[in-house]
């Protein structure tokens, strides 16, 4: 059996996936290596592009070109890649980005590695609406999900559609960073996923997360009161115009953003701040 591309990152100790060591992983193979991988051509897929889509205005389609995720997961991964409990894919975007998205998610919902639109001569690039930003490149890959298909991820917005994906890993879900000592996972375990979902992919908690906005958010929380806190996440335009820090996604009910927003906090004060 081939070797798995990626093989040397599932050894990866917990220790340093904790740390967030990325020197091991190594760029995703160019769309025309993939193809010899998977022994396939790509296939079009269409979805309802979330970063287009407003709320209250009609939703807009797209069709992109790519790779059913799961295969290409499997092919660079190896083909225990969804086996382990709490594995983790983490995928790295060139703009510091990083999503890390559950390995069983891709067991519920079909995501597809895409790296063009179906349209031939149609630039690979997306107007970012929830953070102010247009014509963004979206290569050299972009993680897609089948919401036609799926209609409840449309209230999630972007969070877990990375684009400008050059790197993809198997991690393990980090408790110690996320649940140290003396939080437990019944208390606060739904606050730390929510955390990863929305936040980490930007932001850090003690030294996790993404470098797009390195801010350690336990520090963070601590500083800012009730209302600041909700402004900037239900409302980060009103505090500053122009800003990229995108909101809560407003596809989700008003309470739920609000709850979301409240857990957030309470969870990140509670937090003990590490060195
Ligand atoms: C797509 C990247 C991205 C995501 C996701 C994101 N943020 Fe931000 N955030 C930013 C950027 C960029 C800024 C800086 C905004 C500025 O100054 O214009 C910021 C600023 C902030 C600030 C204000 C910091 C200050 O100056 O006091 C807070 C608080 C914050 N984010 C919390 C969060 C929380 C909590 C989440 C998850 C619900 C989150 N952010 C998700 C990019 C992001």
């Amino acid at each position: 059996m081939r070797t798995p591309y990626f093989s040397r990152l599932q050894a990866l100790p917990l220790g340093m996936a904790l740390c967030g060591v990325s020197a091991l992983a190594e760029p995703l193979p160019t769309p025309a290596a993939l193809q010899e991988l998977l022994k396939a051509p790509p296939q079009a897929v269409k979805v309802i592009e979330p970063h287009l889509s407003i709320q209250g205005e009609p939703s807009v389609q797209r069709a992109y070109l790519g790779y059913p995720a799961a295969q290409v997961l499997r092919q660079l991964l190896g083909v225990d890649w969804n086996k382990a409990p709490a594995s983790e894919i983490e995928f790295r975007a060139l703009d510091g980005f990083v999503a890390r998205i559950p390995a069983e998610r891709f067991a519920k919902y079909h995501a597809y590695l895409v790296f063009g639109l179906a349209e031939p001569q149609a630039p690979f690039s997306v107007d970012n609406k929830a953070q102010g930003e247009k014509d963004v490149p979206l290569g050299p890959y972009y993680l897609v999900w089948d919401n036609l298909a799926a209609p409840e991820l449309l209230a999630e917005g972007g969070a877990q559609w990375p684009y400008q994906v050059a790197q993809i890993s198997l991690r393990q879900a980090s408790p110690a960073v996320l649940l140290p000592a003396g939080m437990s996972s019944e208390q606060w375990g739904e606050q730390a996923a929510l955390a990863q979902k929305f936040c980490l992919s930007c932001h850090q908690i003690n030294g996790f997360g993404g470098d797009k906005m390195p801010l350690n958010l336990a520090v963070r929380a601590k500083l800012l009161d009730e209302r600041t806190w909700r402004v900037w996440l239900l409302t980060p335009l009103a505090f500053k115009p122009r800003t990229s820090m995108p909101a809560l996604p407003d596809s989700m009910a008003p309470a739920e953003r609000e709850a979301i927003a409240a857990k957030l906090h309470a969870y990140l004060k509670a937090l003990p701040v590490l060195p």
